[in-house]
């Protein structure tokens, strides 16, 4: 008797699963959102930027004629994160994926990349509010209602680069972003180690209601930096160039896939290869 074989098209595919893509109105979460829409999902796109994620569910339905939809959220209200999980499992019975992506410069760029020296602490605070507490509110409560389903879930958390290595401080002199001197804050880091140790405990934590959680880790995208950073930054890179937006959506839409359901606690990074040397 020959053994069956699994038909693993099938396994990649998101067809009748429900998804929350937090920043979902940014420039990565546009795509990303667009991306698990593409592979059959029902997708929410929740923003801070309501505007924003409307603009990203305008976009897919003329691109692809694909229904998605907008919802305000606040990472740092811990009730706005209530009401945008319970709205979406009320209108669509369950939530399969959370893909867990906002976040925050803070209200200040000029303030976010201060040096190490000066840095405000209010502003380190502001990220942290959002880029670490938000992203935990917005995992505990989806996840508990993966737990409770039986198929459980995947949760997919946006880490960065600078969250398992340092910058290499020398890519910054005379590197802008919309006209401002750029650099990566501790803060960034710090708060991005954290969601590669979040995504750790909550994927052992879990891995019994069968809830999946793991990282992606994208290196830099190109979105509107000066040419001197493009430069410096390529220049550390193996495959030599900045990724573009949509090279960060193939990993987000295996690890929320079937096709990823041995994967737990993982880190998928995405960066050319600047991590390996
Ligand atoms: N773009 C890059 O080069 C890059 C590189 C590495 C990692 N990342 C990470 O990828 C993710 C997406 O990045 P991006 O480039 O799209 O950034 P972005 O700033 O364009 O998008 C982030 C989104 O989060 C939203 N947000 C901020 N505060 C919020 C809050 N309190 N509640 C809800 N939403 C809130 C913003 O409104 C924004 O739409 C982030 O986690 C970022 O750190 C990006």
């Amino acid at each position: 008797m020959t053994q069956s074989i699994r038909d693993m098209s099938a396994c990649f595919s998101l067809k009748d699963k429900v998804a929350i893509v937090t920043g979902g109105g940014g420039i990565l979460g546009r795509h990303f959102a667009a991306g698990l829409a593409q592979h059959g999902a029902t997708v929410v796109a929740a923003d801070l930027n309501l505007a924003n994620a409307e603009a990203t569910v305008a976009a897919i339905e003329e691109s692809f004629q694909i229904k998605t939809y907008a919802m305000a959220l606040d990472l740092t209200n811990e009730d706005s994160v209530k009401e945008v999980v319970a709205k979406t499992r009320e209108k669509f019975g369950k939530i399969d994926i959370l893909h867990n992506n906002a976040a925050s410069k803070s209200s200040s760029l000029v303030k976010f990349f201060d040096t190490v020296e000066e840095f405000d602490m209010e502003i380190w605070q502001e990220v942290m509010r959002v880029n670490v507490d938000g992203m935990f509110l917005m995992a505990r409560q989806t996840g508990k209602i993966m737990c409770s389903q039986t198929a459980g879930g995947s949760i997919i958390q946006t880490a960065s680069i600078y969250g398992i290595m340092a910058p290499d401080q020398r890519i910054y002199q005379g590197s802008e972003y919309m006209g401002i001197p750029i650099n990566t804050p501790a803060v960034y880091s710090v708060s991005k180690a954290a969601v590669v140790g979040l995504t750790k405990y909550l994927s052992t934590y879990w891995a019994k209601n069968k809830v999946r959680v793991n990282t992606i880790t994208p290196g830099g995208v190109s979105s509107g930096q000066n040419g001197v950073f493009q430069d410096l930054y390529s220049n550390r890179v193996p495959l030599g160039r900045m990724a573009e937006a949509h090279e960060m959506v193939g990993a987000l839409v295996f690890l929320a896939s079937d096709a990823a359901s041995y994967i737990t606690g993982q880190n998928l990074v995405i960066d050319g290869g600047l991590s390996v040397w």
